[in-house]
């Protein structure tokens, strides 16, 4: 990150003139991006609108803005994401976390008895994992992914953390063997055909696309995890904006009771969950 640099290489533009010049972004995102190559915090950029930017400093701002505007996301310039209160460390094989996910592990946390065991399948960065295990310490957290690179994130963030969770490579349920009390998971569930996928082009594709119009990886995960549920264990799934009645329906078809959707802050139906009983 580039320090401020002599009075010489400085050049008029002030912080607040350049932030009045990107009229196409964010506006925080402008502030975060001179955040990063200041060194300094939000509270500092908005108390000195007037600080002076160096023409190295104005570069490398053109790189992040121009980054912003090819669909980068800001998350994957800084090498960071905030999720549940954690910084977790980010790279392009893995997702950005996203705040709706915050439901999925509020959900949970709510169902998630004392000492029990709880399975976050496809685990990314480790964020709802870590989220969940930082939590509730008496949890035995395991978390999976299909690909060991997003494994390797997720490793990191809970070392860096001091977050215990179980963390094995996995095709969904392919690797493991045991029950859970509750299985989580966000799992890829875009239609090949959505146009919104055009913006999403930095993100590892399989962890975005699902075949069946996005319901394949939903479909599957449904279909197996009675055999790795506890009896009156939970699983909880997220899913597009569009597709909680069918995930309901699949949960119901399953043979899932109580199936129910949460709603986000944008009151979409985000999530959807349902208990499986033993006959
Ligand atoms: C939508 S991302 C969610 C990542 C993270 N849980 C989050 O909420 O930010 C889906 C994740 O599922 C993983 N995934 C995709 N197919 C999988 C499979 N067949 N088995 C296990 N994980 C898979 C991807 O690698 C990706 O990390």
């Amino acid at each position: 990150m580039a320090k401020l640099n002599s009075e010489a290489n400085e050049q008029a533009v002030t912080t607040r003139q350049w932030i009045g010049l990107q009229t196409d972004l964010p506006r925080l995102d402008c502030e975060l991006a001179l955040c990063q190559i200041l060194g300094v915090n939000r509270a500092s950029i908005l108390a000195q609108p007037e600080r002076a930017l160096s023409l190295l400093q104005l570069e490398e701002l053109d790189y992040w803005t121009s980054s912003l505007r090819k669909d980068i996301p800001f998350a994957y310039l800084s090498g960071e994401q905030e999720f549940w209160g954690l910084s977790l460390n980010v790279s392009p094989d893995v997702l950005v976390p996203r705040p709706e996910t915050e439901l999925l592990v509020e959900s949970a946390l709510s169902l998630l008895k004392r000492n029990a065991q709880l399975l976050d399948l496809g685990t990314g960065s480790g964020a709802i994992a870590l989220a969940i295990a930082s939590e509730r310490q008496d949890a035995q957290v395991t978390a999976t992914d299909v690909s060991a690179k997003a494994l390797q994130v997720a490793k990191q963030n809970a070392e860096q953390l001091g977050i215990t969770v179980n963390f094995q490579e996995s095709h969904w349920f392919k690797n493991l063997g045991g029950t859970w009390q509750i299985i989580v998971s966000n799992p890829p569930y875009i239609d090949p055909d959505d146009p919104h996928l055009k913006h999403l082009h930095a993100e590892p594709q399989h962890a975005l696309i699902a075949g069946e119009k996005g319901l394949a990886d939903l479909r599957e995960i449904i279909s197996e995890a009675p055999a790795y549920l506890n009896n009156k264990g939970w699983l909880l799934v997220e899913h597009g904006y569009d597709q909680a009645e069918q995930v309901r329906h699949l949960l119901e078809q399953r043979g899932f009771q109580a199936v129910t959707s949460h709603k986000d802050l944008a009151n979409i139906e985000r999530i959807s969950l349902g208990q499986y009983i033993y006959e």
